[in-house]
């Protein structure tokens, strides 16, 4: 294990820009806002907020103490706090394994952002809305589309994570997030001078709880997706946590990455719904909204042609700083337990990724496993997809708060934590947070999952 010549972040702000990268992604600008719209508005935000801070919040302090405590990638971290050979190293494998399933479908999605970038560039807007929404059938079904894009962004992905911590991931992020969030409130502003009231009817569906909207079923969803958005339950918060000197302190940076991410989230709500109601549609759209809804209605919209260029472009950039945090943790991850070179590691890992994700770019053209989807009832995309975000990712974020709570040594979680600098009060509430309260809910998640909550 190469601990010595550990590569470290340059400055706090690079940290912060990359850890808010990874959290950044299709989860923010794609899945918020169509459950959001889905469950309702107002009232299902305030109890994604609610679970953002009671639940993933302690989640991303312990990934990040056990990267800055053990100074290495999840299967070391887990050996670290416990004992080496521990088998709670397992759980950092489990991570691992979460990244290759995550890339591999993410990296499709991120490839129709390319296109839809591409498209925007040539002016698609300038069609009617009939030929604007049958452009992503016609993209979902084209199988060289699909796979020439896959291709396309795993290559970008590696490169920038060859190119080492400080001057691929954190001197890429440094630039990508500054534009995304130029290109953000740039598109939100100019949602104010929509028509019809669209903003104002926006900002309240956002942010007026309505009670009648409240069920079981949001509130497990929303849990669900804080542990997606703040990429916990892999280890990718853990690895970059690696890389954080040990003067710096996680609680700080787990607020400040984690507020980054749910002002993010609120802003692309304010970037879509003030557009989808100034024009009459209707926010329950479902998973099509940014591809099928967005672009017919930034049609109407004068000016409409560069706004859907600035934001499939945001798109694209959130996508790539997130993918480069999955591809890290198994890269890094390769260069910690096999002694690799960085560049084997990261090659190697693409490839492998890359490989495992065709089937996924193939899904909508029913190329490849075609049969899949009548073996399993969804499509090998979806599937993945499904694994993921259902599945690895909770269980990942369970095991992670249980190992804190209660195996760990506790000497070196509070040493880690900082306890020292800060009123014994915050470290009390961690862990009884990080004992109790998170792993609690998670398990409701999953018993919900598996159908025993009704
Ligand atoms: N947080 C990312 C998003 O919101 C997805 C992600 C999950 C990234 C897990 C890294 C690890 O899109």
């Amino acid at each position: 294990m190469a601990n010595g010549s550990r590569p470290e972040w340059g400055t706090r702000f690079g940290f912060i820009m990359a850890a808010a990268g990874s959290a950044v992604g299709l989860g923010n600008i794609w899945k918020f806002p169509y459950i959001t719209g889905e469950n309702g508005g107002g009232l299902f935000v305030l109890i994604y907020l609610v679970c953002v801070a009671l639940v993933a919040m302690p989640i991303m302090v312990s990934e990040l103490l056990l990267g800055q405590g053990s100074r290495q990638t999840p299967v070391g971290a887990f050996h670290f706090f416990h004992r080496e050979g521990s088998s709670w190293g397992m759980a950092g494998w489990l991570g691992v394994l979460a990244g290759f399933v995550i890339l591999s479908y993410y990296s499709v999605v991120a490839g129709w952002a390319m296109h839809y970038v591409l498209l925007s560039l040539t002016g698609f807007t300038s069609q009617g809305p009939e030929a604007i929404g049958e452009t992503f059938g016609k993209l979902y079904t084209a199988a060289d589309l699909n796979l020439l894009w896959h291709t396309l962004f795993m290559v970008l992905t590696v490169g920038v994570v060859i190119g080492g911590v400080k001057k691929g991931i954190e001197k890429t992020c440094n630039v990508l997030m500054p534009v995304l969030m130029l290109l953000l409130v740039f598109i939100v502003i100019r949602g104010i001078f929509l028509p019809d009231n669209g903003f104002m009817k926006a900002v309240e569906f956002i942010f007026m709880p309505h009670a009648e909207m409240l069920s079981a079923h949001s509130v497990l969803e929303a849990l669900g997706h804080a542990f997606f958005t703040l990429s916990l339950g892999m280890g990718a918060m853990l690895t970059y946590g690696s890389y954080l000197g040990s003067n710096k302190d996680v609680v700080r940076s787990a607020l400040s990455v984690s507020i980054l991410d749910t002002v993010i989230a609120l802003l692309a709500c304010m970037m879509i719904f003030p557009v989808i109601f100034a024009f009459g549609y209707e926010p329950e759209a479902g998973p099509g909204l940014v591809f099928k809804t967005i672009p017919i209605v930034f049609a109407q919209v004068p000016g409409g042609q560069f706004l859907s260029l600035c934001f499939f472009l945001l798109l694209l950039l959130a996508a790539l700083s997130s993918a480069i945090s999955i591809l890290e943790v198994v890269t890094a991850t390769l260069i910690d337990r096999l002694d690799w070179q960085r560049r084997k590691a990261a090659i190697l890992s693409g490839l492998v990724i890359f490989v495992f994700g065709i089937p996924s770019a193939l899904s909508g053209s029913g190329k490849l496993f075609g049969a899949w989807q009548e073996i399993f009832g969804r499509n090998f995309f979806d599937t993945m997809d499904y694994l993921a975000s259902n599945w690895m990712l909770p269980v990942g974020g369970l095991l992670t708060s249980i190992y804190v709570g209660w195996i760990a040594d506790e000497t070196k979680v509070r040493k880690a934590f900082g306890a020292e600098h800060h009123s014994p009060w915050l470290y009390i509430g961690f862990r009884l947070l990080v004992r109790f309260v998170t792993p609690v809910a998670v398990t409701l998640v999953l018993l919900n999952k598996v159908g025993l909550l009704g």
